[in-house]
């Protein structure tokens, strides 16, 4: 799996959700995991690696330890807190650039797991913002689109420079 650089067309578009959770269902959330913890990301959402499709992985335990992979299957947010947190946001896509994000602090989300067990689930902090940065991408939102459009340009035009240059390496 190669991780998918923005700017491209590819992280705007709309997922489609996971009719039947099978073994190719599976199997694209192991290697997206894999990929993950390769590139050291904390989250991955399946468009990223040019899969349109409504998968997620995430890990926000210390790698070192023990590892808490969650593999999300058509998450959906179902309730959001008033009450905002703000983090310092990092894209396995957006490789070097990082921003302050507000999002809420607390999230309730509803997917399916590998059994195609449909679940129900709090989270807060680091986590609730990771799901949410990775929902985001499956419907072809960046945490980019999050901050000032001035911000943003800045962070795309360094992206289309990075791209450039390793091209030419
Ligand atoms: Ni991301």
């Amino acid at each position: 799996m190669k991780i998918i650089v923005a700017p491209d067309n590819r992280l705007n578009q709309v997922s489609k959700k996971i009719d039947i959770v099978d073994n190719t269902t599976i199997s694209i959330l192991d290697q997206m995991l894999e990929c993950m913890y390769k590139n050291n990301g904390i989250g991955l959402a399946a468009p990223q690696v040019g899969i349109l499709k409504r998968l997620v992985v995430v890990d926000c335990n210390d790698k070192s330890n023990n590892k808490k992979p969650l593999k999300l299957i058509n998450p959906e947010i179902i309730k959001l807190s008033t009450e905002n947190s703000e983090f310092e946001e990092g894209c396995l896509s957006l490789p070097t650039q990082y921003a302050k994000v507000k999002r809420p602090t607390e999230i309730i989300i509803k997917f399916q797991n590998v059994k195609g067990v449909f679940c129900k689930e709090v989270f807060s902090g680091l986590e609730a913002t990771c799901i949410q940065h990775e929902i985001d991408h499956l419907d072809g939102k960046l945490f980019v689109d999050h901050i000032s459009k001035l911000k943003k340009n800045i962070i795309i035009k360094k992206l289309i420079k990075l791209k450039k240059k390793i091209k030419n390496e």
